[in-house]
């Protein structure tokens, strides 16, 4: 199956072929091909439709040593063309809750829907709500590797940086949360040859 392709996969294409990456080729990613990647990982479902993602794109070559630095040097991440913090800002989503409500609700429902949102998280902390947020983000991560694989680019997920050098390096408050660090790029060498359970270790019915 080709990997650098004009043509989008299936879905099922690109479950099947999308492994983590890490050396990339050196090249600029084309400013529309990022919106569109991100309009696409925006697509995904989220409790009360909230959308608490928020994705920082890191193109310039200092901001992404800064980031490899707080990745505890691991090298794909200067390797990539860009890369995506994929974060989640639940004080951003409840501070403007009337950007996030459906825009077809009539004035009287809107405010209604505000409120209740506006009860229930204000009875959660500030670090309760942050981590509901990171597990809606979470399903956007999956959108953003598999969308990426579909528009021919490759992609490792990492959870191994220091989030407090990150949230220096973007100017970002304390209480956001991060996904990953996504490396984004044109695959310049294959990945691990991974292995996953077999459906019968994973699979529980009942
Ligand atoms: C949340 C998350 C965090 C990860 N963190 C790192 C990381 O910091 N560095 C790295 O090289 N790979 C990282 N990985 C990649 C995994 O090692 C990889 O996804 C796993 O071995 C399966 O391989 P595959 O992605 O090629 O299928 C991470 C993956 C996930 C999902």
């Amino acid at each position: 199956m080709p990997q650098v392709t004009n043509q989008p996969l299936t879905v099922t294409e690109a479950i099947e072929s999308r492994h983590s990456i890490r050396k990339f080729v050196q090249e600029a990613i084309p400013k529309q091909d990022l919106l569109e990647l991100i309009r696409l990982a925006g697509l995904a479902p989220s409790a009360w439709n909230l959308q608490p993602w928020r994705f920082h794109i890191a193109a310039d070559p200092a901001m992404k040593a800064k980031l490899q630095e707080a990745a505890y040097g691991q090298q794909q991440v200067t390797s990539a063309s860009v890369v995506a913090v994929v974060a989640s800002d639940m004080e951003d989503v409840l501070e403007k809750l009337a950007d996030t409500v459906h825009p077809g609700l009539s004035a009287e429902k809107k405010e209604e829907e505000t409120a209740n949102l506006s009860a229930f998280f204000g009875s959660m902390s500030v670090e309760e709500r942050g981590q509901w947020g990171l597990g809606q983000t979470y399903i956007a991560l999956g959108f953003l590797l598999l969308a990426a694989e579909g528009m021919g680019y490759a992609t490792v997920p990492m959870l191994g940086f220091d989030p407090n050098k990150v949230k220096d390096i973007l100017n970002l408050p304390e209480h956001v949360k991060f996904a990953a660090l996504v490396p984004i790029g044109r695959k310049a060498a294959e990945g691990y040859a991974t292995h996953r359970h077999t459906v019968d270790r994973i699979a529980i019915f009942h």
